[in-house]
């Protein structure tokens, strides 16, 4: 009996985790200074601590000696609803992380480039330069091991002149230090070898902005035949993200958050277009003024969060490309990535959605902070569009 009285603790400790990164992820996805959100998420790691302790202390000697949950104090019934409420909602997560399936997902060619090759590499990799670089090489860290895939997806209402648009989408560099130069340069080489149509970038460049010297080596290395196109994140906005803005357009990198572009195939000038607009908001800006977009055009939205996906809805966005949530970083076996800075939780922390009339994708970007990964490899991703075969059409998932 007292196993199971223990067994019933930790799954209300669980649960009350659960609540914890729930709030760590709504008060990421928030407009909030750098200090605050760090305040925040140590506040919540001292309370997943102390939550099971509590609890073993104040009602370990009645559910386990006496036997008896009934005639608990009501002074405990709220942090033990907090715990069954938790525990439902991490029940609820599984199941969808589980019942995930690529939308629109045509075909798949992917590859894992393990960087670990040489046997300095952890001398070339791990920076020096702040605390805590050594993570990276914990044993299983999938840091650096980039999946490098091609992903083809129907997309509806693609106009025939943009049939095959190949975009190679990046995401989430921050650069802090804790890695080297050396590892971006590479995640640069992977994606410059699959010559795409255009190249993304959807935020978090920096964490130190002492580290924008290392753009000129790395994205901005790379050119593409329709350009290069970017938005910044929340990382960048705790910085200087007007200089960090300068320095890529510097490089031939187009800012789509200040104003939308409108690109045409120079072969079909009189075809439908495509516009690229950017979206950094709640961090800066506003969202992009679609008014004087052509109805027939193809509409592309860059945001740093997926929390965007309902005004890209509401406005018609065909293809909507994210980063921001890492994938999690750490996916737990059965339970999936737990913390994802975003208001939807862990639902779009990565891959690809319908969500009609828009398909977003959400990458997992290539680092953080810090440099953990597990069953969350960075990627580099290169996507190509396709119009649905009528014939072959399936329900959209
Ligand atoms: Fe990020």
């Amino acid at each position: 009996m007292a196993i199971v009285s223990l067994v019933a603790l930790f799954i209300l400790s669980v649960g009350f985790a659960k609540i914890m990164a729930i709030c760590v992820n709504w008060m990421c996805a928030l407009r909030l200074p750098r200090e605050f959100v760090f305040a925040d998420k140590t506040l919540n790691l001292v309370l997943i601590t102390i939550y099971p302790l509590v609890l073993l202390y104040g009602l370990g000697p009645q559910i386990c000696q006496e036997h008896s949950w009934s005639d608990i104090h009501p002074a405990w019934w709220p942090p033990i609803a907090l715990g069954i409420v938790g525990a439902c909602l991490l029940i609820s997560s599984t199941v969808r992380y589980w019942r995930y399936r690529p939308a629109c997902e045509l075909s798949v060619s992917s590859q894992l480039v393990d960087l670990r090759t040489s046997p300095d590499w952890q001398l070339r990799l791990i920076g020096t330069r702040r605390r805590w670089g050594r993570l990276a090489a914990l044993p299983g860290n999938e840091q650096f091991t980039i999946e490098v895939s091609t992903r083809t997806y129907h997309l509806p209402c693609l106009p025939a002149c943009w049939e095959g648009l190949s975009i190679v989408h990046l995401s989430d560099f921050h650069f802090c230090g804790r890695i080297n130069r050396a590892y971006f340069e590479a995640v640069c080489d992977q994606a410059a070898a699959l010559q795409p149509d255009l190249f993304v970038f959807s935020g978090d460049l920096l964490d130190d902005q002492d580290l924008l010297t290392w753009l000129p080596e790395t994205l901005g290395r790379l050119k593409a035949p329709l350009g290069q196109f970017f938005v910044l994140g929340n990382h960048d906005w705790y910085l200087d993200p007007e200089q960090t803005r300068r320095e890529f357009i510097r490089l031939g990198w187009t800012d789509v958050a200040s104003q939308p572009v409108t690109l045409t195939r120079p072969d079909q000038p009189t075809a439908p277009p495509l516009i690229l607009c950017g979206d950094e908001t709640p961090w800066m800006g506003s969202h992009a003024d679609i008014s004087q977009f052509p109805p027939d055009a193809l509409r592309i939205l860059i945001s740093h969060t997926p929390d965007n996906i309902d005004w890209a809805r509401s406005h018609g966005i065909h293809l909507m490309l994210a980063g921001h949530t890492h994938g999690g970083q750490i996916r737990l076996p059965i339970l999936g990535p737990i913390y994802s800075p975003s208001r939807y939780g862990c639902q779009y922390s990565a891959g690809v959605f319908w969500r009609e009339p828009t398909l977003m994708y959400v990458s997992r970007g290539i680092s953080g902070k810090e440099p953990l990964r597990y069953n969350c490899p960075p990627e580099v991703t290169k996507l190509i569009a396709v119009r649905p075969d009528p014939a072959m059409l399936r329900p959209m998932q």
